[in-house]
């Protein structure tokens, strides 16, 4: 179980509509450490524990709807001066009552161990796996659409790799028109955008986009000018290019890391500077002002955004002086420069070649996409869409259930 399968799992118990109780029927090896005398788990007391906290979490019939396992009380409504009266030991946990109103509650050991179990959202770089091209050298892993579709557990696997690595390549998936969006439904669903349900990729007499030509596309991520952006994307190739159009992806959270660890200071600027990033076209006008690089409240990476296409002037932040935000954006250029150099080190680029069928799924708050210019020979046409990945960490959770299930009945048959 990687990093990432131990969170959900934690994250399940948390949305899982049985009693406390029950959730100790499946405990784990760990807990059996912990004897049934002790009121600690771990090097926690229960007494320790803020009443608040254990009384917010009551998973009585009360504090609880027992079908959908939704909170029925707020906040507001517990007492402001809630203690705890006792403690006392079960088989498998603990009998609560909390002071001043008398209200009791039912505590597992293994649902205790969960909830003190850290966790974080999934997103960031912690539960991730990176990588640079050398850990790839057979070209990125693929799997074929029929095999695929086969069964719950291949299905599982590419999901979960999606997750962990960022990207998915399937192969043999009928290059016929809209076939991305049969993709997109079995991972999620698509994010509709002012470039429709789906949106082409080939060159255009009069492009709106520069994706449109025949030009070379240095690593980016796509539509940084929306709030929230669009966190997956699809590319299905119908036709390939007769030369060139070379498809690279890169891993933006290691990028992110190399630029911690190398140059701190411009890590540390492109965190905290908000950049606007813009699109407009005839039906659209588009702006979204965020940083390159997102991290959350513990300084973990959790977004990359980036985008030279773009990427709007910079303006200076209200209240600064001009010689002020002169030196900000001085700062701010020399880190986007540091990470613009890092972003193009060849061997962090996995390059491939997209053949007709060929369908690649990103995380397109990760993975830095690219493509090498082509010539004007061959009709090169992708299709693509957006999708949203807690779509697709949906799909994982529901489908690791069901293989948890099966496993379960294959022992017990
Ligand atoms: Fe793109």
């Amino acid at each position: 179980m990687d990093d990432l399968d131990s969170q959900r799992a934690g994250d399940s118990q948390l949305a899982d509509a049985e009693p406390v109780g029950a959730a100790s029927q499946s405990a784990g090896a760990a807990s059996q450490s912990v004897g049934a005398a002790s009121q600690s788990v771990g090097a926690v007391s229960v007494r320790d524990l803020d009443p608040a906290w254990l009384r917010d979490n009551c998973q009585c019939a009360d504090c609880r709807d027992p079908v959908s396992g939704q909170r029925l009380i707020s906040i507001t409504e517990q007492p402001a001066d809630v203690g705890l009266s006792s403690v006392t030991d079960t088989a498998d946990g603990w009998n609560l009552r909390f002071e001043p109103d008398g209200h009791q509650a039912v505590v597992s050991r293994a649902w205790l161990e969960i909830q003190l179990t850290p966790a974080g959202d999934g997103r960031t770089e912690d539960a991730k796996r990176m990588w640079s091209a050398a850990d790839f050298p057979a070209g990125p892993p693929t799997v074929s659409w029929t095999e695929y579709l086969s069964s719950d557990a291949t299905r599982l696997r590419c999901l979960r790799q999606l997750l962990s690595a960022g990207f998915m390549l399937l192969r043999e998936v009928p290059p016929e028109p809209g076939g991305v969006l049969t993709v997109a439904a079995t991972l999620g669903y698509v994010r509709e955008t002012n470039y429709g349900r789906l949106f082409d990729v080939r060159v255009e007499a009069t492009p709106a986009n520069l994706a449109f030509t025949r030009l070379p596309i240095g690593p980016h991520t796509d539509n940084p000018y929306r709030d929230p952006v669009p966190t997956l994307q699809l590319l299905h190739c119908l036709v390939s290019a007769a030369d060139g159009g070379e498809s690279g992806l890169l891993d933006g959270f290691h990028a992110a890391r190399i630029l911690r660890a190398e140059d701190p200071a411009a890590f540390d600027c492109l965190t905290r500077t908000p950049v606007t990033f813009g699109y407009r076209d005839q039906a659209a006008e588009l702006r979204a002002t965020r940083p390159m690089i997102g991290v959350d409240t513990a300084g973990r990476i959790r977004e990359v955004r980036y985008n030279s296409r773009s990427m709007q002037p910079m303006r200076p932040a209200a209240g600064n002086t001009p010689a002020h935000a002169a030196s900000q954006m001085r700062e701010f250029y020399r880190a986007y420069r540091a990470f613009a150099t890092t972003l193009l080190r060849p061997d962090l680029t996995l390059r491939f070649s997209l053949e007709p069928g060929d369908c690649v799924v990103f995380d397109n708050t990760r993975v830095l996409h690219s493509r090498t210019g082509f010539t004007a020979t061959g009709h090169r046409h992708l299709q693509g869409c957006y999708a949203d990945i807690d779509g697709a960490e949906s799909t994982v959770a529901v489908l690791a259930r069901r293989d948890a299930r099966t496993a379960a009945a294959n022992i017990d048959g």
